[in-house]
């Protein structure tokens, strides 16, 4: 019975797998489809993932293995998240004082490329060394990256920032991950362009109308924008409306781009039966704000709206344990059955 629910796209891609990790929600294809095909550019206007198969985004990065990377990165440190086990759940330090018992497996070092790539192929080996090389592409790479990077398709991605109005392009980021890794559901403030230069990913979506379900960690925590619940073991005493969730699956493979809207949660994974993973991020601020705010509100409004009043409360309050019996004050028994008050004219 609870097996059935749980069906693994397999039409478009190349994975097998029953090595791939099984959850407990309803999961559909993210679609796939050509640069040709007019409609991706419906799917990102109205801000919903899709994988482009064929954009040549990255093309001139397709060759970059370890060693590759490794003679031409350059001799300086990079950020690498290392972890007790194979979960890379992100961390805002700024805020880890601030929360009593912070506790996480996974700690920041800086570190040389070679040493990384050392404890990469040592890891299996050793227990409690997971390492996820997380950098953002800067002026000190080699000349042969930065030559393959003046060659991305800047002409297609730019493209689509103009026509989707969205702000300037904040960053590069370089991942590249061990077999079986998971970056654990979260969502960024951003527009992402999510390149694949090696290796396979598994890509879980949630939109953002599921906010309610995902249970995301307040924002002053320094796991602000990830949910709280463990995909492996989750407690639905605590988290019951995440029984109701319902993703979006897909395979991403070396040359494809996903589209990773902003405020869309997402939960990544490297097939563990690779090898390493490569991908290249291509983070966009989104455009501004419409003068007039359509309503109803949409799911990202909300989101946005929300973020600020909880930065807002927790701002004044200098104990956060007072803001939720706040919030609750506030609106339990009152803001229900209002459609009786007029919005103003
Ligand atoms: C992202 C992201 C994590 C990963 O691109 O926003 O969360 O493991 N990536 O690829
Ligand atoms: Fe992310």
């Amino acid at each position: 019975m609870d097996t059935e629910i749980n069906t693994v796209n397999d039409s478009c891609n190349s994975s097998t797998s029953s090595d791939w990790r099984t959850y407990p929600f309803a999961t559909e294809p993210i679609p796939k489809l050509s640069i040709s095909d007019p409609e991706i550019n419906r799917y990102i206007a109205e801000t919903r993932p899709v994988i482009i198969t064929d954009s040549k985004l990255v093309e001139p990065a397709l060759k970059w293995n370890l060693d590759f990377l490794h003679e031409n990165l350059g001799s300086s440190t990079f950020n690498v998240l290392v972890s007790k086990n194979e979960k890379f759940m992100y961390y805002d330090t700024r805020k880890v004082q601030r929360t009593k018992g912070f506790h996480s497996d996974v700690k920041f070092e800086e570190m040389k490329f070679d040493d990384f790539v050392k404890r990469l192929h040592r890891a299996s080996d050793i227990e409690g060394d997971n390492v996820y090389l997380q950098q953002a592409l800067n002026d000190t790479v080699g000349k042969k990256i930065v030559d393959d990077f003046v060659k991305f398709n800047w002409s297609w991605v730019t493209d689509q920032q103009k026509r989707h109005g969205w702000g300037p392009l904040t960053s590069n980021l370089l991942l590249i991950a061990p077999p079986g890794s998971i970056t654990p559901a979260h969502y960024d403030e951003q527009e992402n362009f999510f390149a694949q230069v090696g290796g396979q990913k598994r890509i879980l979506l949630f939109s953002p109308d599921q906010f309610g379900k995902m249970y995301p960690y307040p924002v002053d925590h320094p796991h602000d924008r990830q949910s709280q619940v463990n995909f492996d073991d989750p407690d639905y005493e605590r988290f019951p409306k995440f029984k109701e969730v319902k993703a979006l699956e897909g395979f991403i493979n070396p040359g494809e781009v996903l589209y990773i809207p902003m405020y869309w949660w997402h939960h990544i994974e490297s097939n563990p039966n690779g090898k390493e993973t490569t991908s290249v991020t291509f983070w966009y601020k989104t455009g501004t704000l419409p003068k007039q705010i359509p309503y109803p509100l949409s799911s990202q409004q909300k989101v946005s709206i929300m973020r600020n009043i909880e930065k807002m409360l927790s701002e004044c309050l200098r104990n956060p344990e007072e803001i939720g019996p706040l919030l609750h004050m506030m609106t339990d028994g009152r803001y229900y059955n209002t459609h009786n008050i007029m919005p103003p004219v």
